[in-house]
This record gives C-alpha cells, sequence and structure tokens, in this order.
C-alpha cells in the first residue's frame, strides 16, 4: 500500500484521530504535558518500557515512542490477537502514586492495557508493545505514514 498523508494539525490536546494505512487503523495521540508527565511513573509497571521487543522505526524515542513528545502514533492493533483496543485517557489525572493504571490503551478482548506511549503493562495476554508506524513529518500538521 502506499504512504498516506494525515492531517494531525486539528487534534486537540488529549484526543485521538484515527487513520487508515494499508487497511489498519492507525492513532494519532496528541498528549497532553500531564500524560507526558505520567509517563515515566508506569515503568515500573510495564513489559517493555524501552521498547527493545517492541517494533518501532529506529528514530522514535524508544519510551516516549514518538518524534515529538506531543505526538504518538501507533498501529491500532493489540499485539496479542490484533482486536483494536480503545483509547481511555485520564484527561487531568495528577495521581501518579503508586501502580494505579494513569490511562491509555485497553484492549476489551481479552484485557490488555497499554499505557498513553502503547507500552504493555506486565501481567496481560499482549507480548510486546503496540507498534509504531514508519511516519515523517511534512510539516508541523501533516504527517506522511508509512
Ligand atoms: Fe487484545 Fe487479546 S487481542 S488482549
Amino acid at each position: 500500500g502506499a504512504p498516506v498523508e494525515a492531517n494531525i494539525g486539528k487534534i486537540e490536546p488529549g484526543q485521538m484521530v484515527t487513520f487508515e494505512w494499508r487497511g489498519k487503523p492507525v492513532y494519532v495521540v496528541r498528549r497532553t504535558k500531564t500524560a507526558l508527565a505520567g509517563l515515566q511513573t508506569m515503568e515500573p509497571l510495564l513489559r517493555d518500557p524501552s521498547s527493545e521487543e517492541s517494533i518501532q522505526p529506529d528514530y522514535v524515542d524508544p519510551k516516549l515512542r514518538s518524534q515529538k513528545d506531543e505526538y504518538l502514533v501507533l498501529l491500532g492493533l493489540c499485539t496479542h490477537l490484533g482486536c483494536a483496543p480503545n483509547y481511555q485517557p485520564k484527561v487531568g489525572s495528577v495521581e501518579l502514586s503508586g501502580a494505579e493504571w494513569q490511562g491509555g490503551f485497553f484492549c476489551k478482548c481479552h484485557g490488555s492495557k497499554y499505557d498513553l506511549a502503547g507500552r504493555v503493562f506486565q501481567g496481560v495476554p499482549a507480548p510486546t508493545n503496540l507498534e509504531v508506524p514508519p511516519h515523517k513529518y511534512l510539516s508541523d500538521s501533516v504527517i506522511l505514514i508509512g
């Protein structure tokens, strides 16, 4: 399939928009400062916090899993058996202590949970983080997926 241009310029902070590439859903989330601040606190609970066993291009940060902190680009396919996980942000949550999930993606097929970088939690069926597809910025508001 051909690469797909996606206009991300109108995505509000905290919002997710789904695009389609090669018949697959691609999620683009504009992360809030709060969401980004919460990511590090999740690491002890994650299976592969630095994405060593997960699929992503070399040019994305292995923990934030993005080129630009604000914009997360993921394949919307659970790495267990390929259901589309639901985006479930807890916008505005500043309770970062303890083991509680701070929001991210939840796959209701068999209960896999991912954080707001698409990183999989321990103790769920999904083996690896959500895949980051190849993508590049054509401008501040347009990315090319594929
Ligand atoms: Fe997502 Fe099984 S397909 S948990």
